[in-house]
């Protein structure tokens, strides 16, 4: 799991921050998801938008895990990363006609649609080719994820997926485009959910839905709901690997699927979190009248997601005396980095071993919606990378 020690020794050499990846983590995580998804016959879609490492994505598609992607570019990488055309999904509400024509010249399994105009638009442009499109509707289900308002995208006032009171304009669409074929319906409500009840809601909605196509003589093939799995950032050592066995469970005790029909699934956090850190250096401590700041050489340009979402992640001193869990003296820490903006803080009064400048400092939990939402802002150095020697046996 997290080797202190082992990380604390690839490091000491290393420029900072940089993103460290336990590659032995990943590994059995995959492992696990696998086997509790295969268990039930389900098939995983991985989110490259949650970290597109290509490391990480070898790993992953050696795994035997589709490829769930957001844009053009990310279906180039999973082809050119080998994953099979065929275990490719695109999702999106504003696919451009150019990423629509590349995804079907390279004939992927599934176009999960978003809107009725895009129905049209996909349909024109298959035509154009001369062949047919396969696609899945994307169904607004009006379900609370209970999550964080920014990642909530089942519910009416998202601009996710098609409205149910539009199915049957949706319907006549698809009854109208001959280069279209309907293969099932796609559902994503939201990301970081850990109530598991949220699913069951979900798998009520999806069951509502597959018989109102039933009804309508629509033999679909698949049911895609989507992903969302949360994580424990809160212990990231007591839950390194998510419950994937009650998740599944969850799906294959409550959905009902009509004969021959396939489940989809579309996982990105729970699959590549808790293989990440980002390490950093404590630049300076500024000790102030109200506050002391611990002011690293990270900072929101290389993880984003506490400022833009207040998002907890576990903050460890990781060398030191007594390391991060001795019975050095603590003290309480605004943990910020070196952007100009106050909102640039990874924590607030943060109970931190007392740290001094060259102290190595790890974020925990930061491998999804880590590195892949970086940003150059302050010109910032390109992100760095480190990895855990690669699990033995396993090809990247
Ligand atoms: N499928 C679709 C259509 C999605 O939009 C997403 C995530 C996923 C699957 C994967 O969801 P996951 O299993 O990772 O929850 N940047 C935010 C998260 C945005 C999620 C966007 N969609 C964060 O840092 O929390």
């Amino acid at each position: 799991m997290f080797d202190r020690k082992q990380l604390i020794e690839a490091i000491s050499h290393q420029e900072t921050p940089v993103y460290y990846y336990d590659l032995l983590l990943l590994q059995q995580t995959l492992d696990a998801a696998k086997q509790a998804a295969d268990k039930h016959g389900f098939h995983v879609h991985y989110a490259l938008k949650a970290n597109f490492n290509e490391r990480i994505l070898s790993l992953i598609r050696n795994a035997g895990f589709g490829a769930d992607c957001v844009s053009g570019n990310e279906v180039k990488k999973a082809i050119e990363i080998g994953f099979r055309p065929n275990d490719i999904v695109f999702a999106g509400v504003g696919k451009s006609d150019r990423e629509i024509r590349e995804a079907l010249n390279h004939d992927i399994f599934a176009f999960n649609v978003e809107s009725i105009a895009e129905l049209t638009v996909i349909n024109t442009l298959a035509a154009a080719q001369g062949i047919k499109a396969r696609v899945a509707l994307r169904i607004n289900p009006n379900v609370d994820a209970q999550t964080h308002q920014y990642i909530t995208t089942g519910l009416d006032e998202n601009k996710f997926g098609i409205a149910h009171w539009q199915l049957g304009e949706a319907v006549e669409t698809l009854g109208q485009s001959e280069h279209l074929e309907l293969i099932g319906i796609h559902f994503h409500i939201g990301s970081q959910i850990t109530d598991l009840n949220v699913f069951k809601s979900l798998c009520v909605k999806v069951n509502e839905l597959n018989n109102w196509f039933d009804e309508r003589g629509f033999r679909l093939q698949v049911l895609n709901v989507g992903g969302g799995l949360g994580v424990d950032y809160h212990q990231p050592d007591l839950h390194p690997i998510p419950d994937f066995q009650s998740y599944f469970s969850v799906f294959a005790d409550f959905l009902e699927r009509k004969p021959g029909q396939e489940v989809h699934f579309e996982l990105g956090r729970a699959l590549v979190s808790q293989c990440g850190s980002l390490i950093s250096r404590v630049l300076y401590v500024k000790n102030g009248i109200k506050k002391n700041f611990l002011i690293l050489d990270a900072g929101m340009t290389e993880l984003m997601r506490p400022a833009l979402y207040q998002a907890y992640h576990q903050i460890e001193k990781l060398d030191g005396d007594a390391g991060a869990q001795g019975d050095a003296e603590q003290l309480r820490y605004d943990v910020v980095g070196p952007i100009c903006e106050s909102s640039d803080c990874f924590g607030k009064e943060v109970l931190l071993p007392k740290c001094e400048r060259g102290d190595l400092i790890a974020i925990r939990t930061a491998g999804a919606y880590g590195e892949v939402m970086a940003s150059r802002y302050n010109l910032r150095e390109e992100i760095r990378y480190l990895y855990s020697p690669t699990p033995v046996g396993v090809d990247t």
